[in-house]
């Protein structure tokens, strides 16, 4: 056995699909690391053993994946500020006897954004969807000095909640589109070649489009945005970019992005 092997999980229900093992380990090896990232589907009852079981193990950090942002933070010891703030977390490091939970989707979405050149500053943002993800691209939103953040989501008690984390949120009702600068699809809507229920025909010219899912790579909603004349972008960038800010917590190495990771993560 290869006893200096550090491990690495990411733990989510579904979990077949996560492309966070083929990028980990691409980037262990790429920095010669002794370690393998595998992924693991976990029910509810099981995250409380699980997260104890993390220090048994000897696993050295884990990713967190949709349902469980929330759901492991009784379960660690400590909490970065960020995490803390959105109530989400979706990377731990277990070190020097503790676990702790940060949040690197907030960067995530800025660098996503920031790659674009588009500059987020005094920018109306309409967020559809109020579901584990939608706290980060808050937070991040704020960072950017945004002028307004619009929430619509169908179970309007779940947008409702987000005030309670956040100041100066104003909420729509699912099915209005109010007027807006930057249009973000948060739900699960498009995973599955499903239609929003949204007629974008009145937004003036240039608008971004950006959709946190990335597979499939143009949803319908990014179809409807392109098809009007607007920028679109998917949430790839946002997962590479997530992803690299927790190896940068897990080793201290900054891993490339380049081509070849995008290459890697498009032949799935
Ligand atoms: P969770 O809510 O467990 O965090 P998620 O995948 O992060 O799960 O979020 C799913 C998002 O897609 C939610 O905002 C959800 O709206 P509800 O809060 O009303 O469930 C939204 N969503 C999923 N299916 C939808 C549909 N058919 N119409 C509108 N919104 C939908």
């Amino acid at each position: 056995m290869n006893i200096n092997l550090k491990k690495f999980v990411v733990i989510g229900n579904p979990i077949e699909h996560s492309l966070s093992p083929k990028l980990q380990n691409y980037w262990l090896k790429e920095n010669k690391i002794n370690g393998a990232y595998d992924k693991i589907k976990l029910q509810d009852n099981e995250i409380g053993s699980f997260i104890k079981d993390i220090k048994k193990q000897k696993i050295v950090g884990c990713n967190v994946t949709v349902p469980f942002k929330k759901k492991v933070i009784p379960f660690l010891d400590k909490l970065s500020p960020e995490a803390e703030q959105t109530q989400s977390v979706n990377t731990i490091i277990f070190d020097n006897g503790n676990l702790a939970g940060h949040n690197t989707d907030i960067t995530g979405f800025e660098k996503a954004i920031k790659s674009l050149n588009f500059n987020m500053k005094s920018k109306k943002v309409l967020v559809l969807g109020a579901g584990g993800v939608v706290s980060s691209i808050v937070y991040a939103l704020k960072n950017m000095h945004v002028s307004e953040i619009i929430i619509s989501n169908r179970t309007r008690s779940k947008a409702e909640n987000l005030k309670i984390l956040f100041n100066n949120l104003k909420i729509v009702e699912w099915g209005n589109l109010p007027d807006f600068d930057v249009i973000i699809n948060a739900t699960s809507l498009g995973l599955n070649n499903e239609i929003i229920n949204l007629d974008f025909s009145s937004a003036r010219m240039n608008k971004l489009f950006y959709d946190v899912i990335y597979n499939p790579p143009e949803t319908n909603f990014l179809k409807k945005g392109k098809e009007l004349g607007h920028m679109i972008e998917n949430g790839k960038k946002m997962f590479v970019y997530q992803a690299s800010e927790a190896f940068k917590l897990w080793h201290q190495i900054e891993p490339e992005i380049n081509s070849e990771i995008f290459k890697l993560l498009d032949n799935d």
